[in-house]
């Protein structure tokens, strides 16, 4: 049994957790976005087809089962517009990794802020979790712009931390505690 999981951020926007069944558009979103996707994610070149989206989707299922933990697809109108979610849970330490992407023509309308900020709220207010943190190369600067406006600590640099098609990009580290949470 998959479990479902929606919550409306505004009339136009929901917040919903993916299913198998969103395999065929979400790979169309992807396919449609896919150079400015690869500018940033590591995953376009080994998403090919609806199966390796389904296979995803199954992953982060299974990833998750019914910890709470998920990946969500960002509606708009309808229709997905993009996806954010945990790229781990480490349980023992009480820390959660988030990422996130938008297709191009959502950008620029503070979407990913406001699911984000939804995600910290869940994060510490239901999962109880001590820490989030959320990794930005360093040249991404719409992604960065992100933890910045929702009061993350920038606590440093991690050199050369991920490997992206042909070069390694540095991670800015982005940090948010449960004790400078603030409703
Ligand atoms: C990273 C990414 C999600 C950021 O998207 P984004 O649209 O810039 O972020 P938001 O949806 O929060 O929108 C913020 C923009 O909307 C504007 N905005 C409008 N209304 C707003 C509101 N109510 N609240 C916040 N911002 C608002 C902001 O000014 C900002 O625009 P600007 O960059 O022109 O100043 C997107 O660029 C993306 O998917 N990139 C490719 C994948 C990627 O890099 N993923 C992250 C890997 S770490």
């Amino acid at each position: 049994m998959e479990c479902m999981f929606s919550h409306w951020l505004n009339d136009r926007l929901q917040l919903r957790s993916l299913q198998l069944t969103d395999a065929n558009e979400l790979f169309a979103l992807t396919d449609q976005n896919r150079q400015h996707l690869r500018r940033w994610l590591p995953w376009l070149d080994r998403t090919t087809s609806a199966a390796d989206t389904r296979t995803f989707i199954r992953n982060t299922l299974d990833q998750f089962g019914d910890t709470g933990g998920m990946v969500a697809a960002i509606c708009y109108d309808g229709a997905i517009a993009g996806v954010i979610g945990y790229n781990h849970i480490d349980w023992t330490n009480h820390v959660g990794y988030i990422g996130y992407w938008l297709s191009a023509t959502h950008q620029g309308q503070g979407i990913m802020t406001s699911a984000c900020q939804y995600f910290v709220d869940y994060s510490f207010g239901t999962l109880i979790l001590n820490r989030i943190v959320i990794l930005c190369a360093t040249h991404n600067k719409r992604s960065r712009a992100i933890p910045q406006r929702l009061g993350f600590r920038h606590e440093g640099t991690a050199r050369e931390a991920e490997w992206l098609y042909d070069h390694f990009v540095d991670h800015e580290i982005y940090a948010l505690l449960r004790r400078h949470w603030e409703i």
